[in-house]
């Protein structure tokens, strides 16, 4: 029987991988560990929380004690890193926390990793940390030898666990896999976020906020499809590897909040271009060849499948965003 930390489970992707994991294996012991900040939620957990092979932890990654203290009890096989700040916008706002949590909490997770021993330390990263591609040359993509280019606090702040991680691997040794995967969407994503974002709004009657001219590309993925490649990843990827995860779904957000409205039966006059994001990248695409021909994954959900159940989930699931939004931290640049 393996045991496997997964930190910041209580999140969008990080639930679903907990979802994800419990049908995959079934045998796993799974412990969640994860501070709740806004972005998590721990009644979404609540299908797995009373079952026997499941812990929930709240702790900080950045608590080396806790965090040791956890180790110490549970002695996990497998140890995957979701625990994050993960919106570009405050990143911008307010860097710091990001520094704090992406960089320093995943160095304290790993040096945990390095004093009690582990098989493997995953850690979950972003294509953003490759920085942007233009948007008039499609045929460009970024493989996994591409240089870090980041943009905005947060993917730098991705980019600088990269680096540490890859450190610890050539320094120590520490089994270490990174994954690097495009935008997601799905179930239990905090609406703050482009798609759900556009979704509650709409379902609220409000105004639909496009950054800029709307033109910016993202390559977007069904999350399910991603906690499947990181599945595959701890238990067959090779130790020091790097991973691109995509859906080879390439869209321009405007399109997609087009899509939303259609699906909805909203009008598009509910879409007000607002000035754009401090550094927004115009187009993300990466190369995944290495994930396919190495490991065999591919991407199973068609966008227009996966955009419909989201948007069914959201309209299902009211009293969840409900709450998730009354939770949010007041900012001044994100629309809720
Ligand atoms: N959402 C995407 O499209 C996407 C794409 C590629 C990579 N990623 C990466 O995947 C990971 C998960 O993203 P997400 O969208 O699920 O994020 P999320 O913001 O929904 O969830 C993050 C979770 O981490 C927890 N957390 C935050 N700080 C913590 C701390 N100090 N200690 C313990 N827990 C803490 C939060 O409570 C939350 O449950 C992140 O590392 C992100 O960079 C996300």
């Amino acid at each position: 029987m393996k045991s496997i930390i997964i930190a910041g489970g209580a999140g969008f992707i990080g639930s679903n991988f907990i979802f994800h994991m419990r049908k995959a294996h079934p045998e796993y012991r799974i412990i969640c560990l994860d501070k709740l900040t806004y972005a998590g939620n721990l009644s979404t957990l609540r299908p797995v929380l009373e079952q026997p092979k499941f812990r929930f932890v709240k702790g900080d990654i950045c608590d080396r004690s806790g965090v040791y203290r956890l180790f110490e009890e549970e002695r996990p096989d497998i140890v995957v890193n979701f625990a994050a700040e993960s919106h570009v916008d405050r990143s911008i706002e307010n860097p710091r926390i990001f520094l704090e949590t992406n960089i320093i909490g995943a160095g304290v997770l790993m040096d945990a990793c390095r004093k009690y021993g582990i098989e493997r330390y995953h850690q979950v990263s972003t294509d953003e940390v490759y920085g942007e591609l233009p948007l008039d040359q499609p045929e460009l993509y970024f493989t996994e030898e591409s240089p870090l280019h980041a943009s905005s606090p947060y993917s730098a702040s991705k980019a600088g666990a990269d680096l540490l991680v890859m450190a610890y691997y050539r320094t120590y040794g520490l089994p270490v896999t990174i994954s690097r995967c495009g935008n997601n969407y799905g179930p239990y994503q905090f609406p703050e976020k482009l798609i759900p974002l556009m979704v509650t709004n709409c379902l609220n009657g409000k105004p639909l906020p496009v950054y800029g001219d709307g033109l910016n590309v993202r390559d977007w993925l069904y999350v399910e499809d991603h906690c499947k490649a990181i599945d595959l990843i701890i238990r067959k990827g090779r130790a020091g590897e790097i991973y691109n995860v995509s859906g080879h779904n390439e869209m321009h957000n405007i399109d997609i909040v087009k899509q939303i409205c259609k699906e909805l039966g909203k009008p598009e006059s509910l879409i007000t271009y607002v000035p754009d994001r401090k550094g927004h990248d115009r187009r993300y695409a990466i190369d995944t060849s290495k994930i396919r021909n190495e490991l065999g994954w591919q991407p199973e959900t068609e966008f227009t499948d996966g955009i419909k159940k989201t948007i069914r989930w959201y309209v299902e699931n009211r009293d969840w965003w409900d709450d998730a939004i009354k939770r949010a931290p007041e900012s001044a640049a994100i629309i809720l």
